[in-house]
């Protein structure tokens, strides 16, 4: 695989490499708004660009004459065995990027066998990800709302459906500040984008007058109104709680503090994250929140990580700080705006290609052997 990478003699040879050439090729097929609320962050950015220079203040310790011809990148999430480390994180109105939307990130998902999240607010609904990949592992993502009949509604429904997580994001109680959806007046969901889970919802459709078919922009109105939650505190996760079975992890989380809360509470895990730095400007980088939470001892709680992984070297850092696996993010939507779910198997193959050669050039052939010992922590002075 890698040679033929190498030697340009596979099929996709047409598409970007580098991750740079891959974002570029995005901007360049992607209109101002799309492009903006794809990239953009909250306030100065900063957030967004501290997730990503964070990655520079660890570094990897190579170690040299260790056995690694077999290899493997396996990982075991809620009891499955996932061939790699990489999850697809949950992006929602994928129909802005590619009109083939949630289907051809799913479907490179499948088509890889790495976990998908679905977002609430996917351009595609619950049961029609389902219907097209019913063998794959899907875990669904809830917004806490403001109606609790709709957010049991979606947790049945995804249940019912197979999905096989719920990830409850927790960071996002309203939208942030983000100045370039204001410069480009692009709000996705005023244009009825990523509103599939709610008009097919059947707790949704008894709260409209008509159906959204007959005034859609009623339903707008209405999705505005209810889909996130300021007020939602720890108490209306205990009900979510309540609605399954099902594992729950907590997505969106920077503090030990909260990781304490999410254990008592009854969650299975947390997905330490910032949102891509969407949310608050000026917040502790995801990287160094997981180096905090994680301390000392790699912890029996599982912990998942996202925001700010481009490289593979990334994903190998976030794992030695303790994470059990890590979640792709905005990279997976610039190969899916540049060749739907072509791109991303391309650039999801790359991925893997890069973290394989990079475990074992670094002396490690299964990710269990990552560890604080395999990391060196740079001063920040
Ligand atoms: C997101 N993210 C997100 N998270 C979530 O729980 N539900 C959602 O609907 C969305 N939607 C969404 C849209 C866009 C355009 C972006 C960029 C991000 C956050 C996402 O799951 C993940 O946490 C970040 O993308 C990680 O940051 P990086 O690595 O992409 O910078």
């Amino acid at each position: 695989y890698q040679l033929k990478i190498y030697l340009k003699m596979d099929a996709d040879s047409d598409l970007p490499v580098s991750l740079e050439s891959w974002r570029s090729s995005a901007r360049m097929a992607l209109q101002d708004g799309p492009w903006g609320y794809l990239e953009g962050a909250a306030g100065s950015e900063d957030t967004m660009i501290e997730n990503i220079k964070a990655f520079s203040r660890y570094r990897i310790r190579p170690r040299y004459l260790h056995d690694v011809e077999n290899r493997n990148q396996s990982i075991t999430l809620f009891g499955r065995k996932q061939d790699s480390p990489f999850i697809i994180a949950p992006i929602g109105v994928q129909s802005i990027i590619h009109k083939d939307a949630e289907y051809a990130s799913a479907g490179a998902a499948a088509s890889l066998g790495m976990p998908y999240i679905l977002s609430t607010v996917s351009s595609t609904s619950i049961e029609d990800i389902a219907a097209k990949f019913p063998e794959s592992e899907k875990w669904f993502q809830l917004y806490p709302g403001k109606d609790e009949n709709v957010m049991k509604s979606m947790v049945n429904r995804a249940e019912k459906a197979g999905y096989k997580v719920i990830v409850v994001t927790v960071d996002t109680t309203m939208l942030g500040w983000r100045e370039q959806d204001i410069k480009n007046a692009y709000l996705p969901f005023l244009q009825g984008e990523g509103i599939a889970n709610f008009i097919t919802d059947p707790e949704f459709l008894k709260m409209l007058e008509t159906s959204p078919e007959n005034n859609m922009q009623a339903a707008i109105e209405e999705f505005l109104m209810v889909y996130v939650n300021p007020s939602f505190t720890w108490d209306g996760f205990r009900k979510i709680r309540s609605w399954t079975k099902l594992p729950i992890l907590i997505k969106g989380i920077s503090s030990e503090e909260d990781v304490h809360t999410a254990v008592k509470y009854g969650a299975d895990g947390v997905i330490i994250s910032n949102h891509g730095g969407r949310q608050v400007d000026g917040s502790i980088s995801s990287l160094e929140a997981l180096d905090e939470i994680t301390g000392e001892n790699k912890p029996e709680f599982t912990i998942l990580f996202d925001s700010g992984i481009r490289h593979a070297a990334d994903a190998m850092k976030a794992l030695a700080l303790g994470a059990s696996g890590v979640l792709i993010g905005r990279p997976y939507c610039y190969a899916m705006a540049v060749a739907g779910q072509r791109g991303i198997e391309r650039y999801l193959n790359q991925l893997r290609a890069e973290f394989d050669l990079q475990m074992a050039l670094s002396g490690y052939s299964s990710i269990s052997q990552l560890g604080r010992h395999t990391i060196y922590k740079k001063s920040p002075y």
